[in-house]
């Protein structure tokens, strides 16, 4: 399943980052966006995932959040979560840039977590940016409003049309820039700007390994594709490393 030269590179690697997505968590159960039973084959974007429909029907979006926030409470990470963590703790750097809201890198374990696409566990609210839990709000049958200033309070979530939050973006970006493997996993790597950066990896030198149940727009331009689950993949792969560094 994996090749000598993604062995040697990940062998004298000292700095690695695992650009996530969807495909990551979903045998955790949490729904990918795109495919056959993708969310986006259900429900609009542009009702539900943007500001101006939280403005025009706050308590629609709400509705479908608490719905998600809900979904996401009551699963856990998969083996291929875990397996990152492990991972972490082989690598001098090492640094898991999600695309995911999910939380689910921090709960099994990762360290250095950026999250391009905000965390479904955190809202604030738009008129002075106080933060509340979803234990706070998740009582609320429609749009929860701030208990400071009576604004709404949306999830903390980037929406489309959004600027991604600039810290996670600049430290994702110096990751990339500076990893010697680079994987991508479980996304369709079509949503910018967070797709640009396995083949920014690439260009700055990284060796890029992809891990998907089917081929993305990005497998040919890449050093290697391996198909299949991210929960199975990963486990074995950090076995494999494992075994190798008790054998020397
Ligand atoms: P997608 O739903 O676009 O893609 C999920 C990818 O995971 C697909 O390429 C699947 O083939 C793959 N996949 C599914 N199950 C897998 C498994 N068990 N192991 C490995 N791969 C698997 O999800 P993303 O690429 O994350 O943005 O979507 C990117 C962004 O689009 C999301 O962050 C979200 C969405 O609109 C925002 O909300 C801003």
């Amino acid at each position: 399943m994996f090749s000598p030269r993604l062995i040697s590179k990940l062998h004298d690697a000292k700095s690695i980052v695992a650009f996530t997505g969807a495909g990551m968590s979903a045998e955790s159960g949490v729904p990918t966006f795109r495919g056959e039973n993708g969310i986006w084959k259900k429900f609009k974007p542009e009702e539900l995932a943007n500001f101006d429909a939280f403005i025009r029907n706050p308590d629609l979006v709400w509705e479908w959040y608490k719905h998600r926030k809900q979904i996401i409470r009551f699963i856990q990470p998969n083996p291929g979560h875990f397996a990152l963590a492990e991972m972490e703790a082989l690598y001098p750097k090492f640094a898991v840039v999600t695309q995911n809201v999910d939380n689910l890198h921090r709960r099994a374990g990762n360290k250095t977590v950026y999250e391009l696409h905000g965390n479904i566990e955190r809202n604030y609210c738009i008129g002075c940016g106080t933060y509340y839990s979803n234990e706070e709000i998740l009582k609320f049958e429609s749009a929860p409003k701030c208990t400071k200033c009576k604004g709404l309070i949306r999830p903390d979530v980037v929406w489309f049309g959004e600027l991604l939050p600039a810290s996670q973006w600049f430290a994702s970006l110096d990751s990339a820039e500076h990893a010697d493997v680079f994987f991508s996993i479980g996304t369709s790597a079509v949503v910018h700007p967070a797709a640009s950066l396995p083949l920014l990896a690439r260009h700055a030198g990284a060796f890029v390994v992809e891990i998907n149940l089917e081929t993305t727009e990005l497998s040919n331009q890449i050093d290697e594709f391996i198909p299949g689950k991210a929960g199975e993949i990963l486990p074995e792969l950090v076995r494999l490393l494992k075994d190798s560094a008790t054998k020397e």
